[in-house]
């Protein structure tokens, strides 16, 4: 059984098929038809939802992507759809400004927009920030798709929104809110099914691994956003699932003296924090990871567990020295990141072994670190090449270099002839362009329509050069560049 808050409104689900996703229970077994499909697939922000959920004495509002979510991840938490927003008669101060600023365009694209525009307005608010801030809105949007009109008239309703805080019926309502989700907070293992298909909700790392044990079968649910696509794209049915959201130690991130340790259900919003202040390079990665709603739906365990070639994170982690905490039954071991990756989507993890944190390495002294996202689009876009450079150089003579690259190679492979090239060598031009030539040794990259094999091997190598460049001249721009 699980329950959550639909709004205000206790509900309790016993038996319902747990590939049922927040936006079909919506649509089909609740009858609110405003939030939309459009993708089904996390790419258009129609069926945006806001998730609450508490934290202390408050409740954080995030937006999701509810073509992706199941319904037993909102066990314990608050569902709020675009039909909750308007209140005793009246718009909220969202949707008025959406009418004011002339903002709603179709109909299938509005609903979303005015959720993440609602969550940001939230988020403007308890976070203190007075003001408009237009970089927020711009990332809050980068997840909502419009190809008919354009984002002026909804930037400038934005504006209008978030200029001033404006209380509303869940600033109103919001100790009652939190009375509510104490009173649902999960205490013991939850389950939910329908016949045969079933889906566990343990809230300790030992209860996972008795439960994977016991069910090796099971898929792990983290953020969905990649599971979710086999029963949306691929009409599959997932008989089992073991949902890690509600496990508190594998979503905590801790920072020690020798490393950034992160649980591996942490979403990847609630890791932004740790890794840009040690790495800006890896902030500014995060920031062009897909869209905010799957930020905070997908977690570091999850874009590492699934052995995407084109996952964003295990290039800069492999170059960043990072390993994995895996754990079977009561068996943990410590496995180098670049060692989990065996071939196209096959990893070292054992039967019933899984992800239990990520060990990121703090900075070195000398150590230089850059990531670079080449994508056809800035925001929301998979990447064609993703590279990853870091580098210790001693009195001018580099003393360690770990390269790795993501869709260069049926994994996310480190770069061994180019580092060979470069390590024990003065950091100058010519040693760089031999180790460009040895980047070809390295890979030999496919083509598909998100690049050519050229394309990409040409790219890997101009990646490199620019990293040289770069850290002779400090002062150009280091951040993560997009090449359209
Ligand atoms: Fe497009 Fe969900 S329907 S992101
Ligand atoms: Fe739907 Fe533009 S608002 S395509």
């Amino acid at each position: 059984m699980i329950q959550f808050l639909l709004n205000r409104e206790l509900r309790t689900e016993h038996a319902l098929d747990p590939n049922v996703t927040v936006l079909n229970y919506l649509r089909e077994h609740v009858g609110k038809t405003g939030t939309k499909e459009g993708c089904a697939s996390g790419d258009c922000g129609a069926c945006t939802v806001v998730v609450g959920e508490l934290i202390g004495e408050r409740v954080r509002y995030r937006t999701l992507n509810s073509c992706l979510t199941f319904v037993s991840s909102l066990h314990g938490k608050q569902l709020i759809t675009v039909e909750d927003l308007k209140h005793e008669g009246k718009l909220h101060s969202v949707q008025q400004a959406m009418v004011d600023c002339h903002g709603s365009q179709c109909g299938f694209c509005t609903p979303g927009f005015i959720m993440s525009l609602f969550a940001l307005q939230k988020n403007q608010a308890a976070s203190g920030a007075s003001g408009y801030d237009k970089g927020a809105t711009l990332e809050a949007l980068a997840g909502n798709l419009c190809r008919c009109t354009g984002y002026r008239p909804i930037i400038d309703a934005a504006e209008q929104a978030c200029c001033q805080k404006q209380p509303d019926q869940f600033d109103a309502f919001e100790s009652d809110t939190v009375a509510q989700l104490k009173a649902i907070t999960p205490r013991e293992t939850a389950e939910l099914n329908s016949g045969d298909k079933r889906c566990l909700v343990p809230l300790t790392v030992a209860d996972l691994a008795d439960l994977y044990t016991a069910n090796p079968e099971a898929r792990l649910l983290a953020g969905g956003t990649d599971l979710a696509l086999e029963v949306t794209q691929f009409h599959r049915e997932l008989p089992v699932m073991i949902y890690v959201g509600h496990i508190e130690d594998m979503k905590r991130i801790e920072v020690t003296d020798s490393a950034i340790e992160i649980g591996a259900a942490a979403a990847l919003s609630d890791c932004y924090a740790a890794l840009s202040h040690e790495y800006p390079d890896f902030g500014e990665l995060l920031h062009r990871f897909a869209s905010l709603q799957i930020r905070n739906q997908g977690t570091l365990g999850g874009n590492i567990g699934n052995a995407s070639p084109i996952g964003d994170a295990p290039p800069l982690l492999i170059a960043l020295g990072a390993q994995i905490a895996l754990r079977q039954g009561n068996n943990r071991r410590i496995l180098p990141l670049q060692e989990y990756f065996l071939d196209y989507k096959v990893t070292a993890r054992q039967e019933a072994e899984f992800i239990e944190k990520i060990i990121v390495p703090r900075k070195q002294a000398n150590q230089a670190f850059r990531a670079y996202k080449v994508s056809k689009r800035l925001d929301d876009d998979i990447s064609a090449v993703c590279a990853a450079f870091s580098l210790t150089l001693v009195d001018g003579v580099v003393s360690e270099a770990r390269i790795a690259f993501g869709g260069m190679a049926a994994i996310p492979k480190r770069a061994s002839a180019c580092e060979a090239a470069l390590v024990g060598s003065a950091w100058y031009p010519g040693v760089i362009e031999r180790a460009c030539e040895a980047l070809s040794e390295d890979f030999t990259p496919l083509s598909d329509f998100r690049a050519s094999k050229e394309y990409r091997l040409l790219t890997a190598q101009n990646l490199l050069r620019k990293f040289f460049l770069e850290q002779q001249s400090p002062e150009i721009e280091t951040r993560v560049t997009a090449y359209a």
